[in-house]
């Protein structure tokens, strides 16, 4: 079952990623669809800081693979933005296959981009425009033998 969540805010967004990083395990990989500046990048935010990740996630404009290490008792990140990937083939000759198989979680942007090359079993995210302004609606879709997120309508931490 897929849940909906809707945020009103940045702050919001990032808060979502939070509560959804709790849920995530060593090797889970996420699929966040969305067009710019739907809020990919300021969800992967949250789920760095959920994860215990060191740094702040920034945008990069030109990279396309960022790797977060995290504190002790945290899970390591590998962020994607898959957008000036034209196809599979690309992933690939970058090397990025085997990074998806280790104990960081993966989060992936611009996944339609590449999606030959990912599994199956990824958890998606779908951020739309929900109105005018700064809302969003954001749909989390996890594999049939995964808990779901549940958590509360307006996400607060
Ligand atoms: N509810 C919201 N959730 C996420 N970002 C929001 C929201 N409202 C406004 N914004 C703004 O929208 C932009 C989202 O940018 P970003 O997360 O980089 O998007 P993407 O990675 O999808 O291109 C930021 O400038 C952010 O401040
Ligand atoms: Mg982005």
């Amino acid at each position: 079952m897929p849940e909906r969540y809707y945020t009103q805010s940045s702050e919001e967004t990032e808060n979502l990623g939070i509560s959804l990083a709790k849920q995530l395990r060593a090797g889970d990989i996420l699929l966040l669809y969305g067009d710019l500046a739907a809020g990919k990048t300021t969800l992967t935010r949250g789920i760095a800081k959920g994860l215990g990740v060191i740094d702040d996630v920034s945008s990069p404009t030109f990279t396309i693979l960022q790797q977060y290490a995290a504190r002790p008792g945290g899970l390591p990140m590998n962020h994607f933005d898959a957008y000036r990937l034209r196809n599979e083939d690309d992933w690939y000759a970058e090397g990025f296959d085997e990074l998806l198989y280790t104990d960081a979680v993966s989060v992936i942007e611009w996944p339609e981009n590449v999606l030959a090359a990912l599994p199956e079993h990824a958890i998606e995210i779908h951020l739309t425009f929900s109105e005018e302004g700064s809302k969003r609606q954001i749909d989390l879709k996890f594999p049939a033998d995964r808990e779901a997120l549940n958590c509360e309508s307006e996400p607060d931490l």
